[in-house]
């Protein structure tokens, strides 16, 4: 067998911050990353448990690779992340092409256990931990642009929102050394990169003290200290639960002009019944407070979300308080699910799932329509304003034209001119569509 990973990853951002861990640790054994899937030995798949539909596309997968596997049979497949956590043996016994499974707290164990894959073993580690943080370990950032990079400043979850498997798949909230995540800032700005993006299930409750100095970093403190590696690095972060983001948090992000103005704040819900139902632990009052805060610190904040549609005993009141919130907050952009019952969450255990999928179906869309008309409007605001934009890379549509997004995580599209991928620009809105601003220049 060869020396060679693929990996694949599936799921949110964590996921894929995960996956640059589990390569910076296979690289450190000898392994070699490759990126076409015929070079390798060994395929690695990092999954997402969040909804079914996201488990029933690895599934998909599975059943292709068994068809590679035809071919190549000695070839090794591993399930790593959250599926792999929240089904473990199951998986095993049910995929029998599946040679090694790892939850998202055992990938030390990784090249230990490929040495006994290799051998013919069939194994599965899933223990979670309450400390682990992997945070001596640098990612290798294989799939970067070289500009914006993700840093994660804690592990786990435990607000168990009663729809979500993540307190289950991740374990315990626990908060990495707040030295390591400035070191890494560092690291990343002296190598070029220009904006990391902190990432966590619940920024907001990040907490960390050193033990020499008995010293406490809470999260605007992080914030200050990661916007202090230099000016010319912008900093954002997600995801922030409404119910600890603290006043100090945006005195923070007012006072450096490098933290951006964007806030990723999920609401799930319009209505007061479904909130209290899904354990989120604020009402549509608080929110509401929260989202006046940050207009009152940062005028220009731009503002997004996750909302769910029929969740268990949605009734059409609660949906219609949900599109009143959409309406009252006007988010930039919003990422909304239909619910999915998750096995042994507290919503599968005590409650039904009876809003059936068609009227699921039919609110998501209402919820999209509105939010479609929101966004564009919110955009056509934009046109004829000026933004510091930080480039990325080439448009998809044209190697004549650059993006790059603005303070407020807006993507903007313009004419290249002598600009180069990693420079700041000034650009002017002159058009746009529900998803995208397009400028030019200014000169
Ligand atoms: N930690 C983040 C969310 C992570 S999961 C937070 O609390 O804000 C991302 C999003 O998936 C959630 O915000 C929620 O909108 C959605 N989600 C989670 N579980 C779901 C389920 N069972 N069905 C549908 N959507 C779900
Ligand atoms: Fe899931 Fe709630 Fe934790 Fe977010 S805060 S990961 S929705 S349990
Ligand atoms: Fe999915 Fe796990 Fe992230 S369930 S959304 S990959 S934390």
């Amino acid at each position: 067998m060869n020396n060679n990973i693929y990996i694949e990853t599936y799921g949110c951002q964590m996921n894929f911050a995960d996956s640059e861990i589990v390569t910076s640790l296979l690289l450190k054994e000898g392994y070699l990353l490759v990126r076409d899937i015929d070079e390798t030995d060994f395929i690695l798949i990092n999954t997402c448990a969040i909804r079914d539909n996201a488990e029933q596309r690895i599934r998909k997968r599975l059943r292709e690779l068994r068809a590679l596997k035809r071919s190549r049979p000695w070839v090794k497949v591993g399930i790593l992340g959250c599926m792999a956590e929240r089904l473990k043996d199951q998986l095993m016994a049910e995929e029998d092409n599946v040679s090694f499974i790892v939850g998202p707290d055992a990938y030390r164990q990784l090249p230990a256990m490929l040495d006994r894959i290799r051998q013919g073993e069939r194994m599965a580690e899933t223990m979670l931990s309450d400390s682990e943080t992997y945070d001596d370990i640098e990612p290798v950032r294989y799939d970067s642009n070289g500009i914006t990079a993700y840093i994660s400043i804690m592990r786990g979850c435990q607000n168990y929102c009663a729809y979500c498997v993540v307190p289950y798949t991740r374990g315990k909230e626990r908060s990495r050394d707040a030295h390591s995540i400035v070191n890494e800032a560092r690291t990343l700005f002296e190598q070029g990169y220009r904006e990391v993006t902190l990432l966590g299930q619940n920024v907001n409750s990040y907490r960390w003290k050193e033990a020499s100095s008995g010293v406490e970093v809470g999260f605007p403190q992080l914030m200050e200290m990661v916007a202090e590696v230099d000016p010319m690095l912008r900093v954002r972060f997600a995801t922030s639960h409404p119910k600890d983001l603290s006043d100090d948090l945006l005195r923070v992000m007012a006072s450096y002009p490098n933290i951006c103005h964007s806030i990723h704040l999920p609401v799930q819900s319009g209505s007061a019944r479904m909130l209290k139902l899904m354990n989120r632990r604020y009402t549509p009052e608080w929110y509401l407070d929260r989202i006046d805060a940050i207009r009152r610190y940062l005028p220009d904040c731009s503002i997004t979300t996750d909302v769910i549609a029929g969740f268990c005993g949605e009734t059409e009141e609660d949906h219609q308080a949900t599109l009143g919130m959409f309406r009252r907050v006007r988010y930039d952009y919003a990422y909304m699910f239909k619910f999915s019952m998750r096995p042994n969450t507290y919503a599968e255990k005590h409650l039904q799932d009876d809003v059936p999928d068609d009227v699921k179906t039919r609110r998501l869309e209402e919820i999209i329509a509105l939010q479609g008309q929101i966004a564009l409007e919110n955009n056509q605001l934009e046109v004829g304003k000026t933004f510091t934009v930080l480039v990325e890379g080439e448009s998809h549509r044209s190697d004549k034209q650059l993006f790059g997004r603005n303070s407020q995580n807006k993507v903007i599209v313009f004419d290249r001119g002598d600009i180069q991928p990693g420079q700041y620009v000034d650009v002017r809105v002159t058009r746009c569509t529900a998803a995208t601003l397009i400028g030019e220049i200014e000169k």
